[in-house]
């Protein structure tokens, strides 16, 4: 097997928010290559984080791709507003609403990357008949909602959306979030994930090892 390209996006949702300007520098020196930006509504998931303005006050702070993790229900309405605040991916939860296929063509529409989530009981499966519309598959290996999570073993399902990626003839980034630390990066990246999304493993410690923890990561 060709080895994989293999890409770290840092959530900043482990970040001191007292400076998200300068963690956002701080994790594009040390390697980042997505700026992974965890948006929660207190709806879909139990928790709150912030908003487009949010979004938009960092994008001046780095040019890495901001990887926009929408956990909001319902979707469609805000996405204008991620993509004005200087998103480049956009990706919606398959649960978040009854008409995932709308919402993916409506996040096409405005030219961005599209993605869909998974949470970790829903099937490989349901995105079967939305490959074709898809630049990024994320498989959640926690509930969403909070950083810190124990790691949920779902490599079985990883593998089962590397295969139906491999099949799409498509390049879709077949990303991971929750619970990557470089032991489970590595199990991850086994079963096929190229793109590993880490909160705590990577802003532990401080900014100091923020580069070695990306490279611990990547392996
Ligand atoms: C969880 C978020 C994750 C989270 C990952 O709902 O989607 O991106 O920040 O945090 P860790 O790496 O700490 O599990
Ligand atoms: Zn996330």
């Amino acid at each position: 097997m060709s080895a994989r390209l293999i890409r770290i996006a840092p959530s900043i949702l482990s970040a001191d928010f007292s400076k998200l300007g300068e963690e956002v520098r701080m994790i594009d020196a040390a390697g980042a290559d997505y700026i992974h930006i965890d948006v929660m509504d207190g709806h879909f998931v139990p928790n709150l984080t912030f908003g487009a303005p949010v979004v938009k006050s960092i994008r001046r702070h780095t040019d890495k791709p901001f990887d926009v993790h929408l956990m909001i229900a319902p979707v469609d309405a805000l996405v204008a507003d991620f993509v004005a605040a200087g998103a480049d991916i956009i990706t919606a939860h398959a649960e978040a609403g009854p008409h995932l296929h709308r919402t993916l063509q409506l996040i096409k529409s405005h030219g961005v990357k599209c993605g869909v989530s998974l949470n970790p009981a829903t099937p490989a499966e349901s995105i079967a008949h939305v490959m074709d519309m898809l630049d990024l598959v994320l498989v959640m290996t926690v509930n969403p909602g909070f950083g810190g999570q124990s790691f949920i073993p779902l490599l079985d399902k990883i593998a089962t959306v590397r295969r139906m990626i491999d099949a799409s003839g498509r390049a879709i980034d077949l990303e991971v979030d929750g619970g990557v630390d470089p032991k489970t990066a590595k199990d991850c990246i086994a079963a096929g994930a190229d793109v590993l999304v880490a909160g705590t493993a990577i802003f532990k410690d401080g900014p100091e090892n923020y580069a070695s923890n990306i490279s611990a990561i990547r392996g």
